[in-house]
C-alpha cells in the first residue's frame, strides 16, 4: 500500500517570519490528516530553523521536511552550494531535477543522476521531478526516456523508495493543469518500469479546485505543489483530500 504525498515546493518565496507562519499553519493544519505524509520544501536557508523549531524530526511523524535542491558532493569549494550531509541533518526529503533547475540553471541529465544517487547514499529520499516539455503524442515516450537515464544504476531497493513526480513542464506555473486523464496515462507509463512500491507524484498548476479529480486516479499517489502551497487554506483543503482520498482507498499505514 503507497502513501499518499503532498508535498508543497515553496520555490524562493516567503522571509523568515513568511515561513514560520506558513509551517506553523501546516503543522496545526495537518494535525488529523494522518493517512497521508505532508511534505513542505521551503528554501534552503529556512531549513534549520523549521527543523529546529516548528517542525522538530520525529515529533511530527505525518509532516516532514524537504530541500529544493541539492549538490552531490559532501564538502568542499562549490560556492553557493549545500551537500547531503547539511540536508541530512534537517530534512529527509530532497526535490531533484525540477524543470526550473534544468532551464534556469542549466542542470543536464547526468547531474541529476549524481544528486539522487547521492541522496540515497545518505539516506535522503529523492523527489525526483520528470516531464515533457510539451504536450505531443510522444510525451510518454520521452518522458519514460528521460526517467531511465535518471534513475540509471539505482539499486532495485532505492527505485522502491524513490519518489517520482511527473510534472509536464507545461503545466508548471502556467495555470494549465493536464487533465487527470492525461496524467494517468503518462503515469501508467512511467510505471512500467517501477516496482510498484514507487510512489509517482502529480504536479502542475494544482488547486484546490482540480486536486480530487487526480486523487481519484489509481496511479496517483499524490502532488507536487508550487502557487497553492504558499496559500495555508487552499494547501490544507488539497492535504484534507488527499487524506481522504487515502481513506476511501483503504491506505492506513506509513510507508515507511
Ligand atoms: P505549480 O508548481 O504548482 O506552481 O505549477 C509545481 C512545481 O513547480 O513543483
Amino acid at each position: 500500500m503507497r502513501t499518499k504525498i503532498v508535498a508543497g515546493n515553496w520555490k524562493m518565496n516567503t522571509t523568515a517570519a513568511d515561513a514560520h507562519v506558513l509551517a506553523t499553519g501546516i503543522r496545526s493544519g495537518v494535525e488529523h490528516i494522518e493517512r497521508i505524509e505532508t511534505i513542505i520544501c521551503p528554501p534552503s536557508i529556512w531549513l534549520g530553523v523549521l527543523a529546529h523549531g516548528v517542525i522538530q524530526r520525529g515529533q511530527y511523524p505525518h509532516l516532514h521536511l524537504g530541500a529544493q535542491n541539492m549538490y552531490f558532493q559532501e564538502t568542499g569549494a562549490y560556492t553557493g552550494e549545500i551537500s547531503p550531509l547539511m540536508v541530512k541533518e534537517v530534512a529527509k526529503y530532497v526535490i531533484v531535477g525540477h524543470s526550473e533547475r534544468t532551464h534556469i540553471f542549466r542542470e543536464d541529465e547526468e547531474l541529476i543522476n549524481h544528486k539522487v544517487q547521492a541522496a540515497f547514499a545518505h539516506d535522503i529520499t529523492p523527489i525526483l521531478c520528470v516531464g515533457e516539455e510539451e504536450q505531443s503524442a510522444t510525451s510518454k515516450e520521452t518522458v519514460i526516456r528521460e526517467l531511465k537515464k535518471l534513475i540509471d544504476g539505482l539499486e532495485l531497493a532505492d527505485v522502491k523508495k524513490l519518489v517520482v513526480a511527473y510534472e509536464p513542464v507545461w503545466a508548471v506555473g502556467t495555470g494549465k493543469a493536464a487533465t487527470p486523464a492525461y496524467a494517468e496515462d503518462v503515469i501508467v507509463h512511467l510505471r512500467t518500469i517501477l516496482p510498484e512500491e514507487t510512489r509517482v507524484l502529480y504536479g502542475g498548476s494544482v488547486t484546490e479546485e482540480n486536486a480530487r479529480g487526480f486523487l481519484a486516479l489509481p496511479d496517483c499517489d499524490g502532488f507536487l505543489i508550487g502557487g497553492t502551497s504558499l496559500k495555508l487554506k487552499p494547501f490544507l483543503t488539497v492535504c484534507q483530500y488527499a487524506d481522504d482520498a487515502a481513506q476511501a482507498g483503504g491506505h492506513r499505514s506509513l510507508h515507511n
